[in-house]
């Protein structure tokens, strides 16, 4: 595992910026597997720049979000579309129907994740993908617990997890109980990673991914198993690692 400290937020997001352009610049046609979460924004604020001053286009890069909420429709301002829309899509040359979300709101979830898994292999699979971490470990919406062999699948978010997210919505209430989420199998199959952390909250969870046990407990850990794991942190999270 590569594991790059920086001083800040901000570098951190100009360093996965470099990261990602550079992993674009080398494929034809490449595949980037995308996060959502207050740590990566920083990062698309960074990459619309670069795209503006011409230094990368994304007409050729198919892109698939590790996850969106069931229940939502694409268009309401808590999903994980919306917020690709408005974070990013929107302001970039990505073509619509290569950017690439699991549908929350099909009337048959079990089929979607069958199709959403049967999208990423007809790309020639994800060359990249940008991770967060959740407090719990969690990657994507995979919850402690989560088989370690699981592909794209329907989960109950943890209670943890929807007070951590329940900032972008009304009220608790209003956060929804479920979410489609790529597995942890489909994210390792990734052909590189990218891991963002910011901030001091996210210390323990820095600690536990980088030298704890691998276990389906701690959800992250599983990296420590994937080849080409490139973590980006700041001082504040990476605290005594
Ligand atoms: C959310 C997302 C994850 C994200 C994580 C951390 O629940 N599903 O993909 O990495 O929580 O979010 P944040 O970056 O806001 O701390």
């Amino acid at each position: 595992m590569d594991i790059i400290k920086v001083k800040d937020y901000q570098e951190m997001s100009e360093k996965a910026c470099s990261h990602v352009i550079n992993n674009i610049h080398r494929q034809d046609a490449p595949v980037l597997g995308l996060a959502t979460g207050s740590t990566p924004e920083g990062l698309y604020k960074q990459l619309i720049e670069k795209y503006r001053q011409k230094k990368v286009s994304f007409e050729q890069t198919t892109t698939f979000n590790l996850d969106e909420y069931v229940g939502l429709e694409n268009d309401d301002r808590n999903s994980y579309h919306y917020y690709m829309q408005e974070k990013l899509f929107n302001h970039i040359d990505i073509s619509a129907e290569k950017a690439n979300l699991p549908n929350g709101s099909a009337a048959d979830l079990e089929q979607e994740c069958r199709n959403y898994e049967a999208q990423i292999q007809q790309a020639n699979g994800i060359d990249l993908q940008i991770l967060g971490i959740g407090l719990n470990g969690h990657i994507g919406f995979n919850e402690p617990g989560v088989s370690f062999a699981s592909r794209t699948h329907v989960v109950d978010l943890a209670a943890s997890t929807r007070e951590a997210n329940a900032r972008f919505f009304p009220s608790l209430e209003d956060v929804p109980t479920q979410a489609i989420t790529m597995g942890i199998e489909t994210i390792m199959e990734s052909k590189a990673i990218l891991l963002l952390v910011s901030g001091k909250q996210k210390t323990e969870a820095v600690a536990r991914f980088v030298n704890g046990e691998i276990s389906e407990g701690f959800p992250a850990s599983v990296l420590q198993q994937h080849p080409q794991v490139t973590l980006i942190a700041d001082e504040a999270a990476l605290g005594e690692v």
